[in-house]
């Protein structure tokens, strides 16, 4: 399917891989949809357009994205619900208040979007005037607390493990000699200096991205939403998850892999005593789905999206 041309034109966000995303929930049609990252409605208006007996439950932590999708997604009445929350709790909440056997389809699209990205008020853009990168603006933890209260070893995790810095302990020195920082401008401009040199990103990119990683404690939300489908037996559903970051890819490739054995006796075992019959489904995508020529031309986000696919069945 070619990419329409204005389809997202006064949009502040493109979905990404969305094309996959509709096709891989083809035959979810008469049930309940939950977008976990509802974002600016973008997957959302996809599917309930696509699929016009769907319903859906869109979920998200940022108010300035649930005002704009409220608003987005108003013509299609009483086929959306709203929800504003972590995923991994309302997740929780969603499977005690509906029927779980209606869910159809989960989705969740990980990570920050493009409005979120471009307000410089947010702090999330090295261009920023303030340190905050909070997805939900009531949150406890910002950046500045990150930045200017953790330890130098606290700093070195965070930047080796999410930021992939190999440098990390050089980088988290410097941010401790030179802090406090005020502003995502000044920590990205004392950094960059100390920064490895890609050529296609600015060089706090990294940077940022790990202590954003910290501040929404963005793998252990992928975690607790993954453990909280994993535990609910009666969900027979498509789940897409599209990730950003290597880190969660490993993560949700390795859930979806333990999901799909029917054998989980211990490896010392010499015959199976398990009865052989505990996949909770299977890995619709073996390699994860990633943009095309054309999507990438148009959303240079799209550039490190990758979907894994797994069909949920009921026990
Ligand atoms: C990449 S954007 C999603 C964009 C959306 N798919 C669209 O097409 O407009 C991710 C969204 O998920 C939200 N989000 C990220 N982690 C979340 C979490 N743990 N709980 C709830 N919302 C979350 C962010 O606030 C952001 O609006």
């Amino acid at each position: 399917m070619p990419i329409k041309k204005g389809l997202f034109v006064s949009i502040p966000h493109i979905p990404v891989l969305y094309r996959e995303v509709v096709s891989a929930f083809e035959g979810c049609d008469e049930g309940i949809v939950v977008d976990c990252t509802m974002g600016y409605g973008g997957h959302s208006s996809l599917i309930l357009d696509s699929y016009p007996h769907v319903k859906l439950i869109g979920i998200d932590q940022d108010q300035a994205a649930i005002d704009f999708s409220s608003k987005r997604l108003a013509k299609y009445g009483d086929r959306v619900i709203i929800k504003k929350g972590r995923f991994s709790e309302v997740l929780k909440e969603i499977f005690q208040e509906v029927d779980v056997s209606k869910i159809s389809a989960i989705l969740a699209d990980i990570g920050v979007s493009s409005l979120q990205l471009d307000q410089g008020k947010r702090g999330f853009s090295f261009e920023s005037d303030v340190l905050d990168m909070r997805m939900n603006p009531d949150a406890n933890l910002s950046a500045a607390e990150v930045v200017n209260g953790y330890s130098q070893k606290a700093l070195e995790d965070i930047l080796y493990q999410y930021g992939e810095l190999r440098n990390s302990r050089k980088l988290a020195s410097v941010i401790i000699q030179n802090r406090p920082f005020y502003s995502a401008k000044e920590l990205a401009d004392c950094v960059k200096p100390f920064m490895p040199k890609g050529k296609k990103i600015h060089p706090a990119t990294l940077l940022m991205q790990a202590i954003r990683i910290e501040v929404n404690d963005e793998l252990g939300e992928l975690q607790r939403v993954l453990d909280v489908i994993e535990s609910e037996d009666k969900l027979t559903c498509k789940l897409g998850i599209i990730s950003f970051h290597s880190l969660e890819d490993r993560i949700v490739k390795q859930r979806f892999s333990s999901w799909s054995k029917k054998c989980i006796c211990p490896a010392e075992f010499m015959r199976c005593e398990c009865g052989n019959n505990n996949a909770k489904g299977k890995i619709i995508t073996k390699k994860p789905l990633t943009a095309q020529v054309d999507e990438l031309k148009n959303n240079a986000r799209s550039r490190s999206a990758k979907l894994r696919i797994f069909k949920r069945e009921a026990l």
